[in-house]
């Protein structure tokens, strides 16, 4: 399965602080935002992954990140020219998604949780069909958003819904088969010009090919949207990490426990950044 990170947009809701950066790119607490969904496919064990971002930002990302080889991963780029839709990824992503199956999540989503591994490992062995997810919010209006039957059946994805049908949101996580491309090249935009990932959930749904798994309270889903969502989620990784001592998003960490790399390339990454605390934490892990 390969996996694409759409870091896309022009993050207007976070001007003047995105005026001349991708919002991904910007922190949460002692890392980019770009880190946490990347170690999301990493967790997923997805190592061929595509950013998709814009002209000006791409350069960025590729003096972050590389080719991916330090993490053992391989990581390739594509330019989106203008904000078009989420299922845009895919039409962008066509020659990189090949024939294979492809998870895409949003660059501004942030999951933490205990189960997340077992979770993203089942979503992953699907072979026909896709995989959303939905998740508990108290307004859900600003998202997709589940509608079940009296039997819990779901039977459709509202995009942004003013009276939103349940508390479900639709996180920006997605697992397709290999359809996905062909059915993203026949959404018609919507009104507001994009061709929306909701409309390509809605298709699959039409043929009776969604999974929809229910995430519960023992999972976290963060927003970053907005000045506040950004502050309040730097202030609940600060509090697991400073807490636990475990780090969250460590591409190093997953990228050695995943056997990515060994322990000589770890401690080469930790070494270059062995004035920060986030260095200290890789070369610890090597003490173990
Ligand atoms: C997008 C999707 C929405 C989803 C959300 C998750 O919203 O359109 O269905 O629930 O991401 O972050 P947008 O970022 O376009 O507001």
């Amino acid at each position: 399965m390969k996996g694409i990170v759409l870091a896309g947009g022009k993050g207007t809701r976070l001007y003047p602080m995105t005026k001349v950066i991708s919002k991904h790119l910007l922190p949460i607490y002692d890392k980019p935002l770009i880190y946490y969904p990347l170690s999301v496919l990493m967790l997923a064990s997805i190592r061929d992954i595509l950013i998709i971002s814009t002209p000006e930002d791409i350069p960025l990302y590729k003096r972050l990140l590389g080719d991916g080889s330090n993490l053992g991963i391989k990581l390739s780029y594509k330019t989106q020219d203008q904000p078009r839709g989420i299922a845009d990824a895919f039409i962008v992503g066509e020659d990189f998604i090949g024939d294979s199956k492809v998870c895409l999540i949003l660059g501004d989503n942030v999951f933490y949780g205990q189960d997340l591994t077992k979770i993203l490992n089942n979503a992953k062995t699907i072979d026909d069909g896709a995989v959303i997810f939905g998740y508990p919010v108290k307004d859900a209006s600003s998202f997709g958003v589940v509608e079940f039957d009296e039997n819990r059946k779901v039977i459709s994805i509202e995009e942004k819904p003013e009276r939103p049908k349940s508390n479900y949101a639709v996180p920006g996580l997605y697992f397709y088969d290999n359809k996905v491309v062909e059915i993203a090249k026949n959404v018609k935009p919507s009104v507001r010009g994009e061709i929306e990932i909701t409309s390509v959930n809605n298709e699959y749904l039409r043929k009776g090919k969604l999974n929809v798994v229910l995430l519960g309270r023992g999972m976290a889903w963060l927003d970053t949207g907005t000045p506040e969502g950004m502050l309040k989620a730097a202030e609940f990784i600060e509090a697991i990490q400073s807490r636990q001592g475990f780090y969250i998003a460590c591409l190093e960490e997953i990228a050695w426990r995943r056997g990515f790399i060994n322990d000589q390339q770890l401690k080469e990454i930790g070494k270059s950044l062995c004035m920060t605390d986030y260095g200290k934490y890789i070369l610890s892990l090597l003490n173990e």
